[in-house]
This record gives structure tokens, sequence and C-alpha cells, in this order.
């Protein structure tokens, strides 16, 4: 698929049939993930992969917004190890740029996906590490839901010509 046609394209999906995601889709997405850029090429991500249906459903229920984490084959919870990183502050910018390289190469590949926010809502994170044994001082970005799509990916443009700001504000 055409770069700008995933990028343009990709919506966030939150219905799922209950075909599962390839092992071959879910190991290109991963690796479409640690090929983000990161500060100093630190890449301090970690993945959990979450399959297991009863691990899904214990997730979707201590999300307020990530109920659909039940119904879709896959949920990766997007981790950072800030030993890893080496300068203080920008885990955050580099796990977001892997999760939204997994939310392009899901959609290069016609699988959806949906960004659930955690960090730094403290009662979205809490659980979460709970439930999948995340250790302490292992810090979380959020989750991405993932399946086939049960719902089409419609193309938005959201262009604002009063956005940019040329050589100044
Ligand atoms: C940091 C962040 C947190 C988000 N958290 C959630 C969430 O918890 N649940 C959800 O359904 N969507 C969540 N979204 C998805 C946004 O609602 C969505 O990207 C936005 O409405 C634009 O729609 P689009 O993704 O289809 O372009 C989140 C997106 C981002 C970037």
């Amino acid at each position: 698929m055409d770069i700008f046609e995933a990028l343009f394209t990709r919506r966030s999906i939150r219905s799922f049939t209950a075909e599962g995601v390839s092992e071959e889709d879910l190991d290109m997405v991963l690796r479409a993930a640690m090929a983000a850029p990161s500060a100093h090429n630190s890449q301090p991500w970690h993945f959990v992969v979450v399959r297991d249906e009863e691990v899904r459903k214990a997730v979707a229920a201590r999300h307020p917004y990530a109920k659909m984490a039940a119904d879709a084959p896959v949920v990766i919870v997007v981790c950072a190890n800030p030993a890893e990183c080496k300068e203080e502050g920008f885990w955050q910018q580099d796990c977001s740029a892997a999760l939204e390289n997994i939310l392009l190469a899901a959609r290069g590949k016609n699988l959806g996906t949906v960004w659930c926010g955690m960090h730094p809502m403290e009662d979205r994170v809490e659980p979460v590490r709970e439930i999948l044994g995340i250790p302490a001082g292992i810090n979380i970005l959020g989750l991405v839901v993932m399946g086939h799509p049960a719902q089409p990916f419609r193309k938005v443009d959201r262009y604002k010509a009063e956005k940019i700001h040329f050589d100044r504000w």
C-alpha cells in the first residue's frame, strides 16, 4: 500500500471481526514499531503482546476507554524502560513514534487499530501494570487494540492552512 494511502485512511477502529491476526502480520507490525526514531537512538521501548482472551477482558474492564480490547484478537501495550534511555524526558516521544508506526504498519496490512492512552493517568496505568505483571520502574505509554476491522477505513483530510507558520509564528 502507498504510504499516503495508509496515512490518510488510518482511522481509529473500534469494532473488529472474529478473525485472528497472523504471526506474519504481528511480526511485521512489531518490526515497524522498532524501526521508529528515538532520542539518541536509545530504543527504550518494550511491547507486551496480549492475545489471551481472559487477560484482554481484564484490561478492557480496567481502562475506561478500551472496552474493545475484550473483542479484538490482539492488544499491544507499549512500555519503556527508562534505564535504556540515554537522557531523561524523551521516553514518551520515543514510544509515541513506535506506537504510531504500529498504527500505520497495521493499516498497511489492512488491520484496524485504536490507540488507547494511559500515561500519565495513573488510574489507567496501575491496573494494567498489575494485570500484566509489568515491573515497577517500567513506564507504560498506552496500548493498541488491533484486529481485522468490522468498519470501513474512512479517508479524512484535516489539513488547515492556518496551523502552518512559515519562517516565524
Ligand atoms: C494519546 C491518545 C490517546 C487516545 N486514547 C483513546 C482511548 O482511550 N480510547 C479510544 O477509543 N480512542 C483513543 N484515542 C483515539 C482518538 O480518539 C482518535 O485518534 C481521534 O478521535 C481521531 O480519530 P482517528 O484516529 O480515527 O483519526 C487516543 C488517541 C491518542 C493519540
